[in-house]
């Protein structure tokens, strides 16, 4: 038996933030209200494109895994914030960083893109098709954003994360694993003609996210609960075998039901919501990088991990972690200076929805 063990993992957080305070002063919303109903205290917003994101991430963990570009066979890029669409932005990240002989694919399953992507590379590996992947979720969610909108304007941030996958003999890596769509109830959040629905001519406007909050909070909570016990099935194990929780982050509150229809105790969930709120596919990645770092992913871990987002997509995973918890080596890879302020960031983009 084949398996796909993660062997590097990297981050790449764009330097500018804004905080709640700030961004009251964009549209009508308070630091109060923000914290206690999302647990959301700041998010970063990128001055570079998604690819550029997505590329210093993945050297992050070329580097940490001990390999180069060209050892790489996949690149999967999971965004629904691609920097361009032809041609795809996994391209480009594989041209920086010079994995010349991979396939290279985005992949869109919204918020839940980075578990999809990382159950396919995963059966590629196992299927003897493949030997070595990165798989990165890099995301610009604020370039969405409607500033006019407070319901949805305060949840979002920009970042990305990546993992490098090897063939490996040892029972590690994504080891249990299940993916859906509710597609009935894809209108509760999605973005309206954004793609060749779009008038070519005339265009969109700013774009519009269309956000039912509660309804989206109630079938995330039971999406990604119910597929947590899909995969303990699975993997025929119980709560008390898992070692740490790494859910999409996308609402503390949200984080916290399904962790107490787990059962599972406070120290074993990772969050950073409050840092970064939802950066869609990234929250995963980001999330398995800091939990790395900050010691609750420990050797050979068993990792649950759960996301939900716009299709509505969802999926749970269970990871085994390999034998390593240390980088190989390190890059010196890093984002070009930004010499402006988060808010300064989105001043045109403020301007042009409230122009609207
Ligand atoms: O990653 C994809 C998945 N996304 C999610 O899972 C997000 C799921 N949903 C949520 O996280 C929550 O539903 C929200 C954070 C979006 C909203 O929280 P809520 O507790 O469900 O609030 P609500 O939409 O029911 O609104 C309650 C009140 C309303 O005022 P009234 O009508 O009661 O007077 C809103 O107008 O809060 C008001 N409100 C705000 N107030 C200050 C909504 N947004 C804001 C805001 N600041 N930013």
């Amino acid at each position: 038996m084949i398996y796909a063990k993660i062997t590097g993992w990297g981050k790449c957080i764009p330097p500018a933030s804004i905080t709640n305070d700030e961004i009251s002063s964009v549209v009508d919303t308070n630091d109060e209200w923000i914290s206690t109903r999302t647990g959301i205290r700041s998010r970063h917003v990128s001055h570079v494109s998604t690819a550029e994101l997505a590329t210093v991430a993945s050297k992050h963990a070329l580097a940490c895994a001990g390999l180069e570009g060209k050892d790489i066979d996949l690149v999967l890029l999971a965004t629904c914030t691609p920097s361009t669409m032809v041609a795809n932005t996994a391209s480009l990240v594989q041209k920086n960083i010079g994995a010349v002989g991979a396939a290279a694919c985005d992949t869109n399953a919204a918020c839940s893109g980075f578990l999809y992507a990382l159950q396919n590379a995963t059966a590629q590996i196992q299927a003897g098709m493949i030997k070595k992947a990165v798989v990165v979720a890099a995301e610009r969610m604020t370039w969405y954003v409607n500033w006019t909108k407070r319901d949805s304007a305060v949840l979002f941030g920009d970042g990305a994360g990546a993992v490098v996958l090897e063939a490996s003999d040892t029972p590690c890596g994504l080891l249990a694993t299940k993916t859906g769509c509710d597609s009935e109830d894809r209108s509760i959040l999605h973005i309206a003609n954004y793609g060749t629905d779009m008038d070519r001519i005339a265009g969109n406007g700013p774009s519009d996210l269309s956000f039912e909050g509660r309804e989206i909070f109630k079938r995330a909570v039971k999406g990604m609960s119910e597929a947590c016990d899909d995969v303990l099935n699975q993997a025929q194990l119980s709560l008390c075998d898992i070692d740490v929780l790494v859910p999409h982050q996308a609402n503390l509150r949200i984080i916290q039901a399904i962790q107490n229809r787990l059962e599972i105790e406070d120290d074993k969930v990772m969050v950073n919501i409050d840092k970064y709120g939802n950066t869609s596919a990234a929250t995963v990645a980001i999330a398995i990088c800091e939990a790395v770092e900050k010691g609750l992913i420990k050797p050979h871990s068993n990792i649950m991990s759960a996301a939900f987002g716009a299709g509505l997509t969802w999926a749970a995973s269970y990871i085994k972690w390999g034998d390593r918890v240390t980088p190989l080596t390190h890059s010196d890879a890093k984002l070009p200076p930004c010499n402006q302020t988060g808010l300064e960031l989105i001043a045109p983009a403020v301007k042009a929805c409230q122009q609207a």
